[in-house]
């Protein structure tokens, strides 16, 4: 993996973000959107428990995880995000009866999006975590971010 100046300059990344990555020091820059009846409370909890979750992830609380337009989504990657996480209740749990069906199917019909932008789909990640299961949201956000880390920085060249 290229970690140059160079390399920072086509991805797109070098706007706001720390210059200091190296490839054994790259920090990813993840944003994640929450929940706020399930996943964020979730996080809240993992923070107020102590419990040990990633400092990378950048979290954006909506009201269900079917708020989060598509168009968020891609808007993270253009502005610099190298991973996005989307965390909402488990099925049959939503607060609006079928917001996290619909998330569903829109993160399938994102990651055929990236597919074709040539952003690896796993940048994109999906999870149901109930407010109560902290443990599960601070092991998703450091699995996360080791995933994110091994993909490197987002390579996107700006036309
Ligand atoms: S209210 Fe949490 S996913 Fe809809």
């Amino acid at each position: 993996m290229e970690t140059t100046d160079k390399t920072k300059i086509e991805t797109g990344n070098g706007s706001n973000e720390k210059s200091d990555y190296k490839s054994n020091g790259f920090e990813p820059k993840i944003v994640g959107f929450l929940c706020n009846w399930c996943a964020y409370s979730g996080a809240d909890l993992a923070g107020v428990s102590r419990i040990k979750s990633s400092p990378n992830i950048r979290v954006i609380r909506t009201m269900c995880s079917g708020r989060v337009d598509p168009s968020f989504v891609m808007k993270a990657f253009e502005l610099g995000a190298d991973g996005v996480l989307i965390a909402g209740c488990h099925f049959g749990d939503c607060h609006y009866i079928e917001g996290n069906f619909k998330t569903m199917r829109r993160v399938e019909m994102l990651k055929m999006i990236l597919r074709q932008f040539g952003i690896d789909e796993r940048r994109l990640r999906l999870e149901w975590i109930s407010a109560s299961e902290a443990e599960k949201y601070a092991q998703v956000s450091i699995e996360f971010t080791g995933e994110i880390k091994k993909l490197g920085p987002l390579k996107l060249v700006k036309n």
